[in-house]
């Protein structure tokens, strides 16, 4: 039996008796310390290999770490270590930023959801570099980027091209993050205009630095499920036009009929978990429809088991990533995920 089997019978009662965000502050102190050495041994996860090549990655599964869970890259190597095929580090921006006012995380447990209005809190994209040089984990990483409260919308760009000069060669791959509902204004990023803007200027971006890198670093883009259909046309056709590598889908949603009268359902950010399973798969089906097989998919949302992981590579992607469910089941979700595909 897995150590981590007791996780829900005792570890997830104690963690539960702290507020979500001190739980979560916790457990990467806890994982920074497993990640060393002569700990990683005894706390680190068997998980029978699944390989697949996505973007041109090798990647030992297909189950990885959402991003959000490890902003700042600080337990990368216990992370690693559980058997997820890869991790997305972030979402980090050029500088470090203390995010919203605390609280800022709620359990939704009567629907297994959380709510977040973290709001990027990050300690800047030179701490996550400092961390990745550090790590001794050789698997897949991606690195989240996004922009700074205080940049205006019109300047986002330059936030974005910052973080990707700095992580492009720490890294595997990198996801531009749009989709946050709790940056202000940062979402309407992904209508077309300012889409267009900043997709054609990370693009280029990403052309130079392979060139003189000699490295290519594939660029994945995370969406929001609460876009309409027109707007999903529209950013997909932005992505093929510009040969995205990957996509995202998706990242938390501003909707609350699916916990409707649970308790803090009035809380607002982004809601994740179980509640938003249904309409994340729905979304990416969608964009699966949009773009065909012509630009790889990742899915994340809701996924608990392999019965949701299944229905994510059913409606189309090649990847998937989770984070409520490494919250309430605990790192047996990704052995349990990974061996029943
Ligand atoms: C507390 C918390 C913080 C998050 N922070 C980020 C983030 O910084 N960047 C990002 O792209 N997604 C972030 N997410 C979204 C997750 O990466 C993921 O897209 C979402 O939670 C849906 O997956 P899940 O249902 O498995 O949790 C965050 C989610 C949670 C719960």
């Amino acid at each position: 039996m897995s150590l981590y089997a007791l996780y829900p019978s005792l570890v997830k009662p104690l963690i539960f008796l702290l507020e979500p965000e001190q739980a979560h502050h916790f457990t990467i102190k806890l994982g920074r310390i497993l990640g060393t050495k002569p700990l990683l041994s005894l706390f680190g996860q068997k998980v029978e290999p699944r390989p697949v090549e996505v973007m041109g990655l090798k990647f030992k599964n297909p189950l990885g770490l959402a991003a959000g869970m490890d902003k700042n890259g600080e337990a990368i190597d216990y992370l690693g270590a559980l058997g997820f095929g890869h991790l997305e580090l972030g979402t980090v921006t050029p500088k470090p930023q203390p995010g919203n006012p605390q609280p800022r995380m709620f359990r939704i447990k009567a629907a297994r959801g959380l709510i977040n209005r973290m709001g990027f809190n990050n300690l800047g994209v030179d701490f996550l570099v400092q961390n990745l040089l550090k790590r001794s984990y050789d698997g897949i990483i991606g690195v989240s980027i996004g922009k700074n409260e205080a940049t205006p919308l019109e300047k986002a760009l330059d936030d974005y091209l910052i973080c990707l000069g700095k992580v492009y060669a720490h890294c595997d791959y990198v996801a531009v993050n749009v989709s946050c509902p709790n940056t202000p204004g940062l979402t309407a990023l992904q209508e077309a205009e300012p889409m267009e803007h900043l997709i054609s200027g990370i693009k280029q971006e990403q052309l130079k630095l392979a060139a003189s890198t000699h490295r290519y670093v594939p660029l994945v883009v995370k969406i929001a499920p609460d876009l309409t259909k027109p707007q999903l046309q529209a950013l997909c056709e932005i992505c093929l036009k510009h040969q995205i590598d990957g996509i995202t889908c998706t990242n938390t949603t501003v909707r609350r009929d699916m916990i409707s009268g649970m308790e803090h359902a009035s809380e607002w950010g982004g809601l994740s978990g179980q509640p938003l399973k249904a309409l994340s798969t729905q979304v990416l089906q969608q964009v699966h429809e949009m773009v065909g097989d012509k630009i790889p998919l990742i899915g994340v949302g809701g996924i608990d088991g392999p019965v949701a992981a299944r229905e994510k590579l059913a409606a189309g992607a090649q990847l998937l990533q989770l984070y409520s469910s490494f919250v309430y089941q605990g790192p047996q979700v990704i052995q349990q995920v990974v061996e029943n595909l």
